[in-house]
């Protein structure tokens, strides 16, 4: 980045959020991400030197991910290069080439083809387009969790309202995996089509055993639907492995991307099951109106239609470009460390009681606890003095508090978080 564009945006970013302090950033923030010579891990001044490339502000550690994803400088000014481009000229700037290389690269992040790619507004888009395009009827069955986003809840609720569909739950067990894989089962009827779950639930960050599911489903001759809101971009899978039909995901979350991106993935098989509903420019691979002919884009494309933002699709290329160049595998060594640091700190605080799971395989980046003194709104409140942005989590009754840790939070922010739960009761 050249350092006026640096100034330019830092000072527009600040002027958004009213916030002070970044003149503070001195010229390693227009380093480029590459200039790093060794990417390790372990390496706390790498870290650091990740932290500046984001426009965040030290004043205060943002710790919700899970709601909302930072974006770094480069997407930023990808975005921004994009639309600058684009303006000079009015066009939308929709040509095949760049829609191949950011679905290319999505792909190679999330484990599938680029064909099975399309791109959303955001994961309720994706839930959407799964939910109103699977072949349902009345009285079809499908089971989901109790510990569900509202955003993978009201579009089922609203195909129950419309078409009479059936909704079996189960609540999300931390005592094992297989209990998980035992709860689904038990609820599978000769009527049910479909298992939606999370990835990672939004209530406690616990990692579902997709794969387990994934065999049974097969099994059984049920589809499996992924809710991937919390893991694209927090650590590395791929697709192709977990082996469920769907995937939806967003884009502004772990992932880094601009706001309002998502992305939806259709395993090649379930393209012709899964029927586009909204569809128009760009949804077809040819028709003829006069000879009434009309045939759906070859690929996951056809859930896509009419103009949309082409610079947040390039910033979402740019997002991950940034996530490969760090690479998964360090970023989620970087969460796993900031979240077991968070985990044990917060169970060793008394009267507090963590509600992610134990289990490392099971626990992402998403720290869940509650105060058994204070009420979850309260603790929020009180965190807030501290300058620390969490996120109370009421789904599923879990009334509880979540805390994420991105690859832009430190161990300070952590401690800082620990320090903030630790003083909220003094009885
Ligand atoms: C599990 C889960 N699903 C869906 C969503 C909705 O995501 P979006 O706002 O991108 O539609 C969220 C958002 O927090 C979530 O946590």
């Amino acid at each position: 980045m050249r350092r006026s564009d640096f100034f330019k945006t830092a000072l527009g970013a600040a002027t958004v959020v009213g916030l002070s302090g970044f003149a503070s950033n001195d010229d390693e923030a227009i380093r480029p991400l590459e200039t790093w010579p060794r990417i390790d891990a372990e390496d706390e001044q790498f870290w650091k030197f990740v932290r500046t490339q984001f426009p965040l502000t030290d004043e205060r550690a943002y710790m919700n991910t899970g709601g909302l994803g930072a974006s770094p400088y480069a997407v930023i000014d990808a975005v921004k290069a994009k639309m600058d481009e684009l303006e000079k000229v009015a066009e939308t700037g929709r040509s095949d080439e760049p829609w191949k290389d950011v679905k290319t690269a999505a792909g190679q992040l999330l484990g599938c083809d680029p064909t099975e790619m399309a791109f959303t507004r955001n994961a309720t888009e994706g839930i959407n387009i799964v939910c109103n395009g699977l072949p349902l009827k009345r009285g079809d069955e499908m089971i989901t969790t109790t510990h569900e986003h509202v955003g993978n809840v009201v579009p089922w609720l609203a195909l129950l309202k419309r078409e009479g569909i059936v909704i079996r739950l189960f609540e999300p067990s931390t005592a094992s995996a297989q209990e998980n894989v035992d709860r689904v089962e038990k609820l599978i009827s000769k009527k049910t089509r479909l298992i939606s779950v999370p990835h990672a639930t939004t209530t406690t960050g616990q990692i579902l055993p997709i794969r387990a599911l994934s065999a049974l489903a097969k099994a059984k001759g049920i589809w499996l639907f992924v809710d991937g809101a919390q893991t694209a971009g927090m650590f590395p899978f791929s697709l192709h492995e977990l082996g469920c039909d769907a995937y939806a995901t967003s884009g502004h979350k772990w992932m880094l991307g601009p706001k309002e991106t998502g992305l939806l993935y259709v395993r090649k098989e379930m393209l012709d099951v899964i029927q586009p509903k909204f569809v128009g420019a760009y949804s077809d691979g040819g028709f003829d109106l006069v000879k009434a002919i009309f045939n759906f884009h070859p690929t996951a494309q056809r859930y896509e239609y009419g103009t949309v933002s082409i610079p947040l699709r390039f910033g979402l290329g740019a997002a991950i470009n940034f996530l490969q160049k760090i690479g998964m595998e360090n970023i989620w060594k970087r969460n796993q460390s900031l979240s077991t640091r968070l985990f044990k700190g917060l169970k060793s605080i008394p009267y507090v009681s963590v509600l992610s799971p134990e289990s490392s395989t099971e626990r992402s980046a998403l720290v869940t606890f509650k105060h058994e003194k204070i009420p979850f709104g309260d603790l929020q409140r009180h965190l807030d003095t501290y300058k620390l942005r969490t996120r109370g989590v009421g789904e599923g009754g879990v009334n509880a508090l979540r805390i994420s840790t991105h690859l832009y939070n430190t161990p300070d922010e952590v401690d800082r978080a620990l320090e903030a739960v630790k003083d909220a009761y003094k009885g």
